[in-house]
């Protein structure tokens, strides 16, 4: 298995798709999460947190407005890089661990919540597992990707971008060579400007420019041309550039084949009431745009 989700939190991140210049989820994400978190108070009971990340849902319930004291599992198949101000006694993660094969016991968890984490699993076994691990009347709650959503469009088209920025035939492949071009023969040389031409006429064909601005390349290959750079120094950007890009590419695979469908959205709530937790579904909207799909449900019904 690939370890780009384990890359993205090594580098700290609280968060995967919520706002970075606040750290971690604002607006209605963490308003609804702090009312949620409300109802749970009691020591005794544990919340379990699918596909938890470096545990923003967990740090919005312990370290927000609610301040919730009860027991927190936060499961995640990466690694993770967990902070200072989430090590507390009531809280736990599992990390390297499957939600389709919880090492916890039957009817053990008031509630399993996710926030852009469930859907990424294989829902044919993690439900009956979250189903096994509730409680009778355990509340399930999930906020997943929606195929349509304000978050994953503009993401498609960094993917898409970043088709065609990535491989030796692609704008980086390029970059590289007229690079190596002005090392070798000069910035003014016939190949450095053959080479510059193809790269601007591509870039000018490209019609996805908030795509392509997504990727960084725009950024990169202004920073890459400054001529006061050495060679080497050039050489250790392109590979930095070249891994950061692979590892996006891998989250935003991931993200795409993550998302769901109106018809996908629905079958999960089918799912959920034939392993005996009945939910319903509703988007989750801000300033006129759908941010995801709210799926709650309860044990028993
Ligand atoms: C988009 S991130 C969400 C993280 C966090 N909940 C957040 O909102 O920032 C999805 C996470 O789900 C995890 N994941 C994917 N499939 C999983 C599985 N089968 N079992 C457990 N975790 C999984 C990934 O490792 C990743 O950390």
């Amino acid at each position: 298995m690939s370890d780009f989700w384990s890359n993205y939190w090594k580098q700290g991140h609280l968060n995967s798709f919520g706002d970075s210049a606040n750290d971690n989820y604002r607006g209605v994400i963490e308003t609804s999460w702090t009312q949620f978190f409300a109802d749970y108070s009691n020591e005794k009971d544990t919340i379990v947190d699918i596909g938890t990340g470096n545990g923003a849902l967990i740090d919005i319930a312990v370290n927000g407005a609610t301040g919730s004291s009860c027991q927190f599992i936060g499961v995640d198949y990466a690694a993770l890089n967990i902070r200072p101000e989430l090590h507390k006694n009531n809280v736990q993660f599992l990390e390297k661990t499957n939600a389709e094969s919880l090492p916890l016991e039957d009817s053990s968890i008031a509630a399993v919540i996710s926030q852009f984490g469930i859907e990424y699993t294989n829902f044919n076994k993690s439900i009956p597992e979250i189903a096994r691990v509730l409680k009778p009347k355990g509340r399930v709650n999930f906020v997943i990707h929606y195929s349509n959503s304000s978050i994953v469009k503009p993401n498609r088209d960094i993917f898409l971008a970043l088709q065609l920025v990535k491989g030796d035939k692609g704008l980086l492949g390029l970059l590289k060579d007229l690079v190596e071009a002005i090392n070798t023969q000069g910035k003014q040389s016939a190949l450095a400007e053959r080479v510059r031409a193809t790269l601007n006429e591509r870039l000018s064909n490209i019609s996805n420019k908030n795509g392509l601005v997504g990727t960084n390349f725009p950024a990169f290959l202004r920073a890459i041309l400054n001529p006061s750079l050495t060679h080497d120094k050039k050489l250790m950007m392109f590979g930095m550039y070249e891994s950061e890009m692979n590892n996006q590419f891998e989250r935003l695979d991931d993200l795409l084949q993550a998302s769901k469908t109106d018809e996908e959205v629905s079958s999960l709530c089918d799912l959920l009431e034939a392993s005996g937790i009945p939910a319903k579904s509703s988007f989750v909207t801000e300033n006129g745009e759908i941010l995801g799909v709210n799926i709650e449900g309860t044990k028993g019904g």
